[in-house]
């Protein structure tokens, strides 16, 4: 595929063990199906879990939609990807903002938002933590990181 024109996207949230490793899952899928030149990659803030692969109630969420995320493995935010990115979407303010902390002069404003920020009818724009909670948050939290993606997808393709 043509590299010059590929359009790169990294999902961020603090432990890339849930919601942005069932964000990458999701995004990735539809890229497939569409066959769109895009890279689409994860990460979290912090390096807690750093080469664990998601958590499993990720994988089974991902899994039951037909998305096999078992083999990722969690990789923690560098201010590179600033450069080496052309959207980068935040799972919640939080993460937004421990990452322009690490970015320092490196930090892309123009490239950096809140995902929720895509979805109008929704008043929070911080994906809840699944991580907090038992199974059923995550997917909660599944269906609405599809809807966000479906907006990417309009949005860039
Ligand atoms: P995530 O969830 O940021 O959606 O991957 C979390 C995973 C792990 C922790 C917190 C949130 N933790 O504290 O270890």
């Amino acid at each position: 595929m043509d590299t010059k024109n590929k359009k790169r996207f990294l999902l961020v949230c603090l432990g890339n063990i849930c919601r942005s490793q069932m964000a990458e899952g999701i995004l990735k899928s539809k890229v497939k199906k569409l066959k769109l030149n895009w890279d689409v990659e994860s990460c979290g803030t912090s390096n807690e879990h750093e080469g664990e692969p998601p958590h499993d109630s990720s994988i089974k969420v991902a899994k039951e939609n037909n998305i096999d995320i078992s083999k990722n493995i969690s990789k923690t935010f560098k201010k590179e990807y600033n450069n080496e990115f052309d959207h980068i979407y935040y799972m919640d303010e939080e993460n937004y903002k421990d990452a322009k902390e690490i970015s320092g002069s490196s930090w892309n404003q123009s490239k950096s938002d809140l995902l929720l920020n895509l979805l109008d009818d929704v008043k929070d724009k911080n994906v809840t933590d699944p991580w907090y909670g038992g199974e059923d948050g995550f997917y909660v939290v599944f269906k609405q990181l599809e809807r966000a993606c479906d907006k990417i997808v309009e949005k860039f393709k």
